[in-house]
C-alpha cells in the first residue's frame, strides 16, 4: 500500500524519547521549554507556547485575544473543522468567507463582503502547505480593527515573501498531529510576538497559575510532555530536509501530471514557498474524482478528499450557515483529490502513483 501520509520517524526520535524516559522528567519541563525556544526561533517570533494539539492552539489564541460571545470571527469555508469549531467554543460566531483556487486560501474579495464592525478576528488558514494571500487579507482585517490569526496546522516551514508563515499575524496556531509536516504524535503551539498574548496563553494552559498553587484566573491543563517535545525537537531539526523531499516529490508529480488535461496540479505563487502538506489535484470532471480515487485504491494507492464538505454545510455549524455563501468552496469539495505525499515515499512509489493516474485518464 502506498500511503497518502506517514510520519517520518527515525533513530533520532527514538533516542530523544529514550533519553527523556530515562531522565525521569516526563511532564512539561526543560525539553518542552527547549522545543519552544527552538520553534520560536525557527519561525521567527518571540514566543512559542506548546499545547496539547492544534485545535487547542486555535482555542487558546482566540481566548488570549479576548474573543467571546457577541464577537464574529471570519474563517475560510474550506478548511479542517477545528478552525471554525474553536470559534464556537469561545462563544463567538464563525462567519464563512469563500476561498480562491490558486492558493485554496481565503479570497480577499469574499472577506471584504463579510467583514463588519462585529468582526473581532480573521483566521487565515495556509491550506495544504501553501500560504494564503496574507497581506491582502490582513490589510482588510486591520482596516476593520480585527486581529489576524494564522492557522498554520498544515504549513510548517512554508514561506510568504521569504518570511515563515506563523510570523505574519498577531498570533498563530500550529498542529503537530501525526500526519503533519512535523509531528509529536499529538501536539500544538501558539506563537506570538505579543508579550501579553503569550502571558494569557500561559495562564490558560496551566490553571491560571502564577507561582505554585496560586491561581489568578481560570485556566485548563493544555500542557505537553517532555516526551512529546523530544519527538518535536528531533522533527524540527529535520523539518527543512523533510520539506525539501516533499517539494522534490511535488516537482516530479507536477512534471508528469500537468500534462494531463483532465486535471490541474497545485500551483505555487511566485511569492510563496509551498511545503506540500498535501498534494491536492483538481479533477476537471466532477464525476471522475471519486472514480480516480477508487482506481488508485484498486492499485494499492491511497487517495483522499480534503475536504468533502465545506464548513457551512456541516450539520454542527448549520446555525452559522449562509446558503450560497461560498460557491468556490462547494466546487472544491467536489473536485479535489489528494495524492500520496510524505517524505518517506520512494522514487518508485512516486512513479507508481504517476503511472496509475495516467492510466486512469488514458482509459477514458
Ligand atoms: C487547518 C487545520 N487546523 C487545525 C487543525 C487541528 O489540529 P489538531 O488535529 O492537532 O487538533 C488541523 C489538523 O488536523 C488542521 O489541518
Amino acid at each position: 500500500m502506498i500511503k497518502i501520509s506517514s510520519p517520518s520517524i527515525g533513530d533520532e526520535e527514538v533516542k530523544a524519547v529514550t533519553e527523556v524516559l530515562r531522565s525521569g522528567y516526563l511532564a512539561y519541563g526543560p525539553v518542552a521549554k527547549e522545543f519552544e525556544r527552538e520553534f520560536a526561533k525557527y519561525i521567527g517570533v518571540k514566543h512559542a507556547l506548546a499545547v496539547v494539539n492544534g485545535t487547542i492552539a486555535i482555542y487558546a489564541a482566540l481566548k488570549a485575544l479576548g474573543i467571546g460571545p457577541g464577537d464574529e470571527v471570519v474563517v475560510p469555508d474550506f478548511t479542517f473543522f477545528a478552525t471554525a469549531s474553536m470559534v464556537v467554543a469561545t462563544g463567538a460566531r464563525p462567519v464563512f468567507a469563500d476561498i480562491e483556487l490558486t492558493t485554496y486560501g481565503m479570497d480577499p474579495s469574499s472577506l471584504e463582503k463579510v467583514i463588519s464592525e462585529r468582526t473581532k478576528a480573521v483566521i487565515v488558514v495556509h491550506l495544504y502547505g501553501h500560504p494564503a494571500r496574507f497581506d491582502e487579507l490582513a490589510g482588510i482585517a486591520r482596516e476593520a480593527g480585527a486581529y489576524v490569526i494564522e492557522d498554520c496546522a498544515q504549513a510548517h516551514g512554508a514561506e510568504y515573501h521569504g518570511k515563515k508563515v506563523g510570523s505574519l499575524g498577531d498570533v498563530s496556531a500550529f498542529s503537530f498531529y501525526a500526519t503533519k509536516n512535523m509531528t509529536m504524535g499529538e501536539g500544538g503551539a501558539v506563537l506570538t510576538d505579543n508579550d501579553e498574548v503569550a502571558e494569557r496563553v500561559e495562564l490558560l494552559r496551566n490553571h491560571g497559575q502564577v507561582g505554585r498553587y496560586n491561581h489568578v484566573t481560570i485556566g485548563w491543563n493544555f500542557r505537553i510532555t517532555n516526551i512529546q517535545a523530544a519527538i518535536g525537537l528531533a522533527q524540527l531539526r529535520k523539518l527543512d530536509r523533510m520539506n525539501d523531499r516533499r517539494r522534490e516529490i511535488a516537482r516530479r508529480y507536477d512534471e508528469e501530471l500537468s500534462l494531463i488535461d483532465a486535471l490541474r496540479t497545485p500551483s505555487e505563487a511566485p511569492w510563496a514557498r509551498h511545503v506540500y502538506h498535501l498534494y491536492t489535484v483538481w479533477v476537471e470532471r466532477e464525476e471522475d474524482r471519486d472514480k480516480l480515487a477508487e482506481y488508485l485504491r484498486s492499485k494499492g494507492i491511497q487517495a483522499a478528499v480534503h475536504y468533502p464538505k465545506p464548513l457551512h454545510l456541516q450539520q454542527a455549524l448549520a446555525e452559522y450557515s449562509r446558503p450560497g455563501c461560498c460557491p468556490v468552496a462547494e466546487a472544491a469539495s467536489r473536485h479535489v483529490l489528494s495524492l500520496p505525499m510524505h517524505p518517506l515515499l520512494t522514487d518508485e512509489e512516486v512513479e507508481a502513483v504517476i503511472r496509475a493516474v495516467k492510466e486512469f485518464f488514458s482509459k477514458k
